[in-house]
């Protein structure tokens, strides 16, 4: 099902961090996500520019959060860089409407706007995992795992 209203992006500020917070998936999704405070103090401690955390709004309503990242040295060793979606949680009672949908179109489109080609995600196997949620979406694993979860690409070119 899609929602037939526009969803957009809020950059994380003092007005949006309480509603960002707020943001809490089912209890059974929760192993599969970290909460937003956590996402959030990663972001704060990553240099300038690699995490892009934004609030996703529909009209007054928050629904979810995301955070994406660009050009993240993914071996540590300066050989191979990445961008992609780090962190999506919606809201319990938002799923189902297209916003987790809507999200990954979104940073597809911060990612091209750069001039990349790849999207980049990894997910927890699992029964209340997202893995077809991101299969649906045309993600497929490329045979690598980090730290335990599945890597998936979306090819943007
Ligand atoms: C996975 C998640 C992001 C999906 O968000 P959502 O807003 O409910 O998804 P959408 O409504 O945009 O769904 C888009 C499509 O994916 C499908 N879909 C969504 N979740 C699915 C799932 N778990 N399994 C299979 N299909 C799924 C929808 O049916 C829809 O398909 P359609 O267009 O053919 O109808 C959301 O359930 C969530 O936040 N889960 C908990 C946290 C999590 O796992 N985050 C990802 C961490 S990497």
């Amino acid at each position: 099902m899609t929602t037939t209203s526009a969803p957009r992006l809020e950059e994380i500020t003092p007005r949006t961090f309480e509603a960002a917070t707020g943001i809490k998936v089912r209890p059974e999704q929760e192993f599969a996500v970290s909460p937003v405070m956590q996402s959030l103090a990663e972001a704060y401690v990553r240099p300038a520019g690699v995490a892009w955390p934004r609030l996703i709004v529909d009209g007054d309503r928050p629904v979810g959060f995301l955070m994406a990242f660009f050009d993240i040295d993914w071996k540590e060793d300066g050989t191979l860089f990445r961008s992609g979606l780090w962190r999506l949680n919606i809201a319990a009672e938002e799923q189902g409407k297209g916003y987790g949908r809507f999200a990954v179109q979104s940073v597809a489109a911060e990612i091209r706007r750069r001039r990349g080609k790849e999207l980049y995600v990894t997910w927890h196997a699992g029964p209340n995992g997202p893995e077809n949620f991101y299969l649906g979406l045309g993600f497929r694993p490329n045979g690598e795992t980090s730290e335990g979860e599945i890597v998936g690409v979306l090819e943007l070119s």
